[in-house]
């Protein structure tokens, strides 16, 4: 059985890797992808001994353990800032691991887990603790000596001339000192998939990292899978893909991304690393975690990563054989609607399928496929069998539809494929829609009989009510049919629609109005801040010709953004130029009234930008529009439907630093830190405030004369510039005159330059347990920054 499975996957032709170079650690290590637990995604620098002690006491009393995770993993900032003079070697904090690693490793260890812990192949760890450039024979034995089995091998200040020779020479100089202590401790490489280490990992370390850091929204999640996924034949017992930690349970993911995520890691055969805080895991997410039928693929001992097979518009197909000699197949859709994915398995015999996920068994003639949800996937565990007997036949139902607006009439197509053995007889198919929706079938919803590999197409016209809100609404789509004679099933699959109506009366800046659709040639269309890559959120405040605007939106040319006026709209008033962070760029800003263009602009790099007016009245449709190349700015663009008024939403400047420091400074003066006026960064006016932060952290900001009101706002916001180190901060007020503080809102960003709009809502500052934000009784603002570096800020204000 294994000889016909391993020939006959088909599908479309994908760029596939050079053969990966057979050579391994061969020490008995990692033989199937580690499995475990590291605290960065979910806690950053907050580690601790009570903290990894909790999550080992965790992975035994939830069942993680009996799962296969074994591994509990330290990462940064578990060291002191400098070494022991005496000694020369790493000394853990004391604040944090008051027992030492070495008392950690043997508290783990004594609940039958393994510990790791986490290191830098530079001068300092990426957060600025030492490093092991220089020191690599120490630091192995002092890991050693404290019973540590894991070493995540980071590669911040590297000191590297950015070969790949220097690469292998500081990664294998560490491999090295681990191996010269005797004691076995899974090497994991951390270069972020910057010198291919897939061509050189496997005689180093055994898994290495194959991009930059995961982060837990869905953008990140694909690209990482795309990254990843192609370089499955690099992957084998003992030296794996690392497409990095687990961003389950950390609440920026879907259900379905979250199942998503495990499904993909599994079938790339990657380490399953937890990264979320176990102590309030939901039993959701732990379901996800320890999903033993999942697990059994990425643990499976043939070691293969999935195939694969095929690669094209956004639906992925992998294959990766098992040692039972049955093969997983996952079909995955990264698109943002439920699509139909699948693959021809060839063979003589029918396939049995079983899905990983729901265990539901089903056959097929010789074609796997599954209608998946938006950014869902399918996991079935395959092998052929001579006779389907009672086993229901394989029948997908599927359907696409476009942008619904109140009280049109839509089409929807729906597609229901029989891909079992033997005809389907009596098939009917059904739309299922919220309250007050109509739909009615354009072509028949019935086939008397549909042979194996045969579909029955048929067209919709779905009407909202004209009341409808605009959202995402699920349409389910429904078949039932007669199969083997006289046993009756049913399918049903629920496709979104996405209902857009008019903006409401009034004007506003366009950020706050939700666009119907977009195109763009980067990353998603940013609000109030410019374009930066894949990942939401990941611009600049929008900058044109040296001109901040804090309001807007940042495309990336060409790009277009569609909204529906629904004929309700006047007047639309923008900005636009090319963002400074595109030196190069040059763009064409076009406004469409219902496909008319009536304003149009071309602007380059570093000009100043252009004002346009453009003429809405009556226009269903509004379509802003950029060729060229580059970050395109509409910047402060403000649209009037219905009556005109003031500008929605409205901010209340408290702070504007324009005539000095306003009373900001330090909450802690030992603590370090100092604050200047600054005309070096501002957005509104002509000056801000320039922070000097001390490394570890202080507070800014200043108490308040007279309680300050701020009932009707839902948050402070002000703007920010990080000039010289990364930053981590949070908020903080003062309500009340009994010193009460309620702060969080933590944000965190890393390169030097990056400048954003903070905005937290009092929803995500919390007060101590009995007290309450009583808004009309703030006595400070406080901010709290962690960086060491200087840091400018404008503008503080309440909305
Ligand atoms: C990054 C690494 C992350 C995390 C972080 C700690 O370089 O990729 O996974 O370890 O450093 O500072």
């Amino acid at each position: 059985m294994h000889r016909i499975l391993a020939a006959i996957l088909i599908g479309a032709a994908v760029a596939v890797a050079p053969a990966a170079p057979a050579l391994a650690l061969d020490d008995g290590l990692a033989l199937t992808p580690p499995m475990g637990f590291n605290d960065w995604n979910a806690f950053g620098c907050d580690v601790s001994e009570e903290l990894i002690e909790q999550t080992a006491d965790l992975f035994v009393s939830e069942g993680l353990s009996d799962a296969g995770y074994t591994y509990v993993n330290i990462d940064d900032c578990w060291a002191l800032k400098d070494r022991d003079p005496a000694t020369g070697r790493l000394v853990p904090d004391p604040a944090k691991f008051p027992s030492g690693i070495a008392g950690t490793a043997a508290y783990v260890h004594g609940k039958g887990l393994k510990l790791g812990i986490y290191g830098d192949a530079g001068t300092n760890t990426c957060a600025g603790y030492p490093g092991s450039l220089g020191h690599e024979t120490l630091d192995a034995q002092t890991f050693a000596d404290w019973g540590v089995d894991y070493l995540k091998y980071d590669n911040c200040y590297n000191q590297s001339d950015g070969t790949q020779a220097d690469y292998v020479r500081r990664y294998s100089a560490m491999r090295d000192a681990i191996a010269a202590t005797g004691r076995p401790i899974v090497f994991s490489i951390c270069e972020w998939g910057t010198t291919q280490p897939w061509t050189w990992g496997a005689d180093v370390g055994h898994l290495w990292r194959t991009t930059g850091d995961i982060s837990d929204n869905w953008p990140s999640l694909r690209g990482i899978i795309a990254a990843n996924a192609p370089l499955y034949p690099y992957a084998g017992p003992g030296h794996w893909n690392d497409p990095d930690m687990l961003e389950i349970g950390n609440g920026g993911l879907t259900p379905a991304e979250n199942r998503t995520h495990m499904s993909m890691w599994a079938m790339m055969a990657a380490p399953l690393i937890i990264g979320t805080d176990l102590r309030s895991a939901s039993p959701e997410t732990l379901a996800i975690l320890t999903n033993r039928s999942v697990i059994e693929i990425d643990q499976d001992r043939l070691g293969q990563a999935g195939k694969v097979v095929s690669d094209a518009n956004g639906l992925m197909v992998l294959d990766k054989p098992l040692a039972s000699g049955e093969h997983a197949i996952a079909l995955y859709n990264s698109t943002d609607a439920l699509a139909t994915v699948g693959t021809t398995l060839g063979g003589t015999h029918p396939w049995r399928l079983q899905d990983v996920w729901t265990g539901a068994v089903t056959q097929a003639r010789s074609h796997v496929e599954a209608a998946v949800p938006a950014h869902g996937t399918v996991v079935y565990k395959v092998r052929p069998i001579r006779d389907p007997g009672p086993i229901a036949p394989s029948v997908t139902v599927g359907g696409a539809i476009g942008t619904v607006t109140p009280a049109a009439g839509i089409p929807l197509t729906t597609t229901v494929t029989n891909r079992g053995v033997g005809p389907l007889g009596d098939v009917s198919v059904s739309v299922g829609a919220p309250a007050g929706w109509i739909v009615t079938a354009a072509t028949s919803a019935r086939a008397r009989s549909l042979a194996t590999d045969k579909s029955l197409v048929t067209t919709w016209t779905v009407t909202a009510p004209a009341t409808v809100t605009a959202g995402s609404y699920p349409l389910t789509l429904s078949t039932s049919y007669t199969w083997s004679g006289r046993r009756r099933s049913s399918t049903a699959s629920t496709l979104m629609a996405s209902v857009v109506t008019p903006p409401p009366g009034g004007t506003r800046y366009l950020s706050t109005v939700r666009a119907a659709d977009f195109t763009n040639a980067s990353g998603p269309i940013e609000l109030d801040q410019s374009n930066g890559g894949a990942a939401p959120g990941d611009g600049n405040l929008i900058t044109i010709g040296g001109h901040v605007y804090t309001r807007g939106l940042g495309a990336s040319a060409p790009s277009s953004i569609r909204y529906y006026l629904g004929g309700e709209c006047s007047t639309l008033t923008t900005d636009v130029g090319v963002d400074d962070t595109s030196p190069d760029g040059a763009a064409d800003f076009a406004i469409y009234a219902d496909g008319v263009a009536v304003a149009t602009a071309s602007v380059t790099a570093g000009a100043a930008p252009q004002s346009l007016t453009a003429d809405l009245t009556g226009a269903a449709w509004l379509l802003l529009s950029t060729t060229g190349t580059g970050n395109a700015d509409w910047a402060a663009p403000v649209l009037t439907c219905g009556e005109a008024g003031p500008v929605q939403p409205v901010e209340r400047t408290l702070f504007s630093f324009e005539a000095g420091t306003d009373g900001f400074g330090i909450a802690n003066a030992d603590g370090g830190g100092s604050v200047e006026p600054t005309t070096a960064f501002h957005t509104d006016g002509a000056a801000g405030l320039l922070v000097h932060t001390p490394v570890n952290g202080n507070w800014f900001g200043r108490a308040l004369d007279a309680p300050l009101d701020l009932t009707g706002t839902s948050g402070l916001k002000f703007d920010m510039r990080v000039e010289t180190a990364g930053s981590v901060g949070e908020i903080a007020v003062q309500v009340g005159d009994a010193f009460t503080w309620c702060q969080g809102g933590q944000w965190t960003w890393l390169n030097p330059g990056d400048s954003r709009t903070i905005s937290r809502s009092f929803d995500e500052i919390s007060c101590p347990s009995g007290t309450t934000l009583d808004k009309a009784d703030i006595r400070a603002v406080w901010v709290y920054l962690n960086t060491g570096g200087n840091v400018a800020i404008d503008n503080v204000r309440a909305e």
